[in-house]
């Protein structure tokens, strides 16, 4: 199938809309963009195959990845400030509307961000259905799992990079785990600040940590319920179909009250959690942070064929790793909610050679996701040109 990019108003989409039926994949039938990025206004509609975006250097591929990823809960793929989405030359703000295959059937999503209308660095504001709601919101609708090369360190980086990585599976499998995640981080933030303003108040200290303690094990708890599924699904794929492509992940998760929760039941780790905030205080005090808690939680990947870390591999292996472990992710969206999530992938083509490319092609009509993929050459994309929509993209402008 061929793209059908035309000028057509998302409202004016051909809908079913309001049916409430889960689809078998998520997917974007119509999107509009306004003064995001370098696109002054740009819209389109799409069938539910795979999105090839080609086109040159800094012509926009990514940036429409980006909004497409705006369309899900959190801040979009590359994690940019609201502000700097919005076009240099334009009114100030940005808008992307879109029609989209959701969870709950057809509907249509809104977003954007003014300046000046929130306090700074806050929030983006969210339509669906019509309907002002959180960005949280957002995850009853649609899922997405992406890949870019900022990710490219994730296996070398920061513990706090995989962390997010893995809590945005969670988020992925259960949306109301945004809700911990969430109380969690205002009440150590809160902590840490009383830390800083020098205040000694029992009771302020203990009513936060009763706070940390409760969503802390929930988090540490769901965690631990993901890395196990995305353990199984991995054993399974392998055991069914043997070594693929991509080399198989052994994951591991590394805290301590991921560690204690395979070894009592939940509401005993909250109290030992509780006791190593209370005892932990004044050390707290010294460093002016919370030292301990799933905040410092890492995922451990270790690079199955080779049983190796998946830092000392080659940057080759690692990307390979990484690109399986995305699809792995979507594998087990799609096994769990009966829903394929969408599935970005900046620039992943180019960095395959052509029989782990046509493998990856393989593996997105597998899992029949609405794949988005870039790339600057057309060729690389020719294995799945029948079975795609290819976007021309050239300075903000996006044609067939
Ligand atoms: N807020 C903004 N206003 C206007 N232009 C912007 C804004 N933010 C980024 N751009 C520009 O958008 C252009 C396209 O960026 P994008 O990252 O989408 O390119 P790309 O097609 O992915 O290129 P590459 O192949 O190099 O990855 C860049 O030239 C960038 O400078
Ligand atoms: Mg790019």
């Amino acid at each position: 199938m061929r793209a059908s990019p035309r000028e057509q108003d998302p409202a004016d989409a051909p809908t079913d809309k309001g049916h409430g039926l889960a689809p078998d994949r998520l997917f974007v039938t119509a999107l509009k963009l306004t003064d995001f990025r370098n696109y002054a206004s740009a819209r389109f509609t799409l069938q539910a195959s795979p999105v090839v975006l080609v086109g040159d250097n800094g012509s926009g591929k990514t940036n429409l990845l980006e909004a497409v990823s705006l369309l899900g809960p959190g801040h979009g793929l590359r994690g940019r400030p609201y502000g700097e989405l919005a076009r240099k030359d334009g009114q100030g703000g940005f808008t992307i509307a879109a029609t989209v295959m959701s969870r709950q059937g057809e509907v249509d999503i809104g977003t954007g961000f003014l300046p000046g209308t929130r306090e700074e660095g806050a929030g983006r504001s969210v339509r669906i259905a019509g309907k002002d709601q959180s960005t949280g919101a957002l995850g009853d609708y649609l899922q997405h799992v992406f890949l870019i090369p900022a990710m490219d360190g994730l296996f070398t980086g920061p513990a706090s990079e995989r962390r997010r990585f893995l809590d945005r599976l969670v988020l992925a499998l259960d949306p109301k785990m945004r809700t911990p995640l969430g109380r969690y981080d205002r009440a150590m933030r809160q902590r840490n600040r009383l830390f800083q303003m020098r205040e000694f108040s029992r009771a302020l200290f203990e009513g936060l940590e009763e706070q940390l303690a409760e969503a802390g094990v929930a988090i540490a708890a769901a965690r631990l319920d993901a890395v196990e599924r995305l353990t199984a699904l991995i054993d399974e794929t392998r055991a069914a179909r043997g070594q693929g492509p991509f080399p198989h992940a052994v994951l591991a998760l590394h805290g301590t009250l991921e560690t204690e929760l395979t070894m009592r039941p939940a509401t005993e780790v909250e109290d030992v959690f509780r006791v190593i905030l209370e005892t932990g205080r004044e050390r707290d005090r010294a460093a002016s942070r919370t030292l301990e808690g799933p905040h410092l939680s890492d995922l451990l990947v270790v690079h199955g064929p080779k049983n190796a870390p998946a830092a000392q591999c080659s940057s080759g292996e690692q990307k390979a790793l990484l690109l399986g472990l995305v699809l792995a992710k979507a594998d087990l969206i799609k096994a769990l909610e009966g829903t394929c999530p969408l599935v970005l992938l900046d620039e992943v083509a180019a960095h395959l050679d052509q029989a782990r490319r046509e493998a990856l092609f393989g593996e997105i009509l597998r899992l029949g996701a609405q794949a988005w993929m870039t790339g600057t050459d057309r060729e690389l994309f020719s294995p799945i040109a029948q079975d795609a929509q290819i976007l021309a993209v050239n300075r903000g402008n996006i044609s067939t």
